[in-house]
């Protein structure tokens, strides 16, 4: 950590019953507004990760926010998996289920080729869907997933024993959240 005084996990609001009734969200923009704040959260995504990478997958909306500046950082690639009818091509597209609604991921076809070692980047592990979705994509495209990073993880949604089970990973984050 280069940037010592930068208390991450102090720079996450909490906002109870936000989107809907019994959520609790997780609010990065104090963190990315914070000029150290986001710095350092790139720089730790960065070295938790791999870093023999050829494409970095970022996902709408918040996986934007950091996939660029790690992609940057690594020499690698950018392709944006994004949300439903904003890609003009050809594209491979999943749907799944949020802990709050559901909604699908796509991504163009030809992003990438069969041997591209692929990092996937968001900023929150919360069931794993939204990862697991975009893991599939990354397999169906033929690509050599090497890992997915996130910022912040929240343990008792499960989302690291998904991918897991599933196996998508390894699976890399900076901070971790728990129930408390
Ligand atoms: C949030 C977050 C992750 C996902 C994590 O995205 O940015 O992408 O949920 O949840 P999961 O592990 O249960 O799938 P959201 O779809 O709310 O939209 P946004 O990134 O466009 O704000
Ligand atoms: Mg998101």
């Amino acid at each position: 950590d280069t940037s010592p005084g930068t208390d991450l996990a102090g720079l996450i609001a909490e906002v109870a019953d936000y989107p809907t009734p019994g959520v609790r969200f997780r609010d990065i923009t104090p963190l990315i507004a914070h000029p150290g704040g986001l710095a350092a959260a790139v720089e730790q995504m960065v070295a938790a990760g791999p870093r023999d990478v050829d494409i970095v997958v970022g996902l709408e909306a918040r996986g934007f926010i950091f996939g660029p500046a790690i992609a940057l950082a690594l020499g690698a690639g950018f392709v944006p998996a994004r949300k439903p009818d904003k890609l003009p091509r050809p594209v491979e597209s999943v749907t799944y289920d949020l802990e709050y609604g559901s909604t699908t991921l796509a991504v163009h076809a030809d992003a990438f080729g069969p041997s591209a070692r692929v990092l996937i980047v968001d900023d929150v592990l919360a069931t794993g869907g939204t990862a697991a979705a975009a893991a599939e994509l990354v397999g169906r495209l033929g690509g050599q997933l090497v890992g997915i990073t996130l910022l912040l993880e929240l343990s008792e949604l499960g989302g690291r024993e998904r991918l897991t089970r599933l196996g998508f990973g390894p699976v890399t984050s900076v901070l971790t959240f728990g129930a408390s």
